[in-house]
């Protein structure tokens, strides 16, 4: 059964924020839950929402549409891992079918994708992103903690047989995690002529697992390794988030990036917003700043204006960036699976 629609409408952009940014692009986590225990990402015995407290698969799809119709068209469906969410196919065709979605996207830690990949694509999914850090087996299962790497890696091939427009690696970077293998990672991306992302560890949640500051690894220190094996060359290559694209001068395929939120902050040209599992709107990832959708859905059955206007709303308390310091003691409580990654 598909959700209730809110009227396509012209879609010149109504999401501005106090700073003039338009908001186009909106990531959705459809699930906290993941089958892997990323040692940056979540604790060991991470406790999860209840099911109960989650938006159904038709509340995501009016949150979706309702965005839609506001003017936003790109939409990353993340988590969690968004494929170990029941029935998610469901919500993938129903907003694949909507013309004026120009950008469907997911991001995924791959081992679903054997079952999935052929799926995704018929729904019009365009763009995938895939966390992998390591292509070292014992490593692997270090650094998800229940993880096993060649599931990832079948998940990863079946997802390239299956020719989306963009498949992306991200790698969290860790220094003396694995901070020393961006190099084979590189080579695993162009032998497979896609992109790859390395990523600035954020504070989210408290970790008791590595101290986040000791095991920072700039951008620029991986700039500064791969340039020993490659000419690596600003590109223009620009997608809806906040990665820097580099091209590599040999390998026209394969764009290296960085997302670098300690190092080169993004947040003056941001133009995205989040929705939680639980349906909380948070308007920037490093703050709580946040418009409970969920509870305007559910006091306003049927009335797609409300949920409208609530998002039309929140762009009045969309703050300027975050704040992010891996020394401070005042983090953020949120863990990335319950934001959306
Ligand atoms: P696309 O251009 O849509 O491919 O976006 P992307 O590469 O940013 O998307 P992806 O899902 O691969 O995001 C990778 C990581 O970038 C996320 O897990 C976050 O760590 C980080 N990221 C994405 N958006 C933001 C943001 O608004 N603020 C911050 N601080 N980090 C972000
Ligand atoms: N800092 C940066 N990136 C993170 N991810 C998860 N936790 C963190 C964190 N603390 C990334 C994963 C994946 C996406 C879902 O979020 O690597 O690419
Ligand atoms: Fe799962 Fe992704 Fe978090 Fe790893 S980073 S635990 S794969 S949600």
């Amino acid at each position: 059964m598909s959700a209730t629609s809110a009227p396509p409408g012209n879609q010149e952009n109504q999401l501005v924020d106090r700073f003039g940014r338009t908001v186009n692009y909106v990531r959705l986590s459809v699930t906290d839950r993941c089958d892997l225990r990323c040692v940056y990402c979540m604790p060991e015995k991470m406790k999860f929402v209840p099911r109960t407290q989650l938006l159904t698969l038709e509340e995501m799809e009016s949150v979706g549409r309702a965005f839609i119709s506001l003017g936003v068209d790109k939409i990353r469906i993340t988590g969690g891992e968004p494929l170990v969410r029941r029935n998610i196919l469901q919500l993938f065709n129903h907003l694949g079918a909507i013309e004026e979605l120009k950008d469907l996207t997911l991001t995924t830690n791959a081992t679903q994708l054997k079952k999935y990949a052929k799926q995704l694509k018929a729904a019009g999914v365009t763009r995938i992103n895939i966390s992998l850090d390591t292509l070292k087996t014992d490593r692997f299962q270090e650094m998800t903690r229940v993880g096993e790497l060649k599931r990832t890696l079948d998940g990863i091939d079946a997802a390239i047989a299956c020719d989306f427009d963009q498949i992306k690696l991200n790698s969290v970077v860790l220094k003396n995690y694995n901070h020393d293998e961006v190099f084979d990672l590189v080579g695993y991306a162009i032998d497979r002529g896609i992109d790859i992302s390395f990523i600035e560890e954020m504070p989210l949640g408290e970790n008791t697992h590595h101290d986040r500051a000791a095991s920072y690894y700039s951008s620029d220190e991986i700039l500064k390794d791969l340039r020993q094996h490659y000419e690596i060359l600003p590109a223009t290559k620009k997608t809806a988030g906040p990665t820097r694209y580099f091209a590599l001068t040999d390998h026209a395929n394969t764009h290296v990036g960085f997302i670098s939120p300690h190092s080169h902050n993004f947040c003056e040209s941001c133009n995205r917003v989040r929705v939680t599992a639980e349906g909380r709107l948070l308007l920037c990832l490093g703050q709580e700043h946040s418009v409970d959708l969920r509870r305007v859905i559910r006091s306003n059955p049927g009335d797609d204006e409300a949920l409208r206007q609530a998002i039309i709303d929140s762009m009045e308390i969309k703050p300027k960036g975050h704040d992010f310091n891996l020394n401070s003691q005042t983090i953020l409580l949120r863990h990335m699976n319950l934001t959306g990654g």
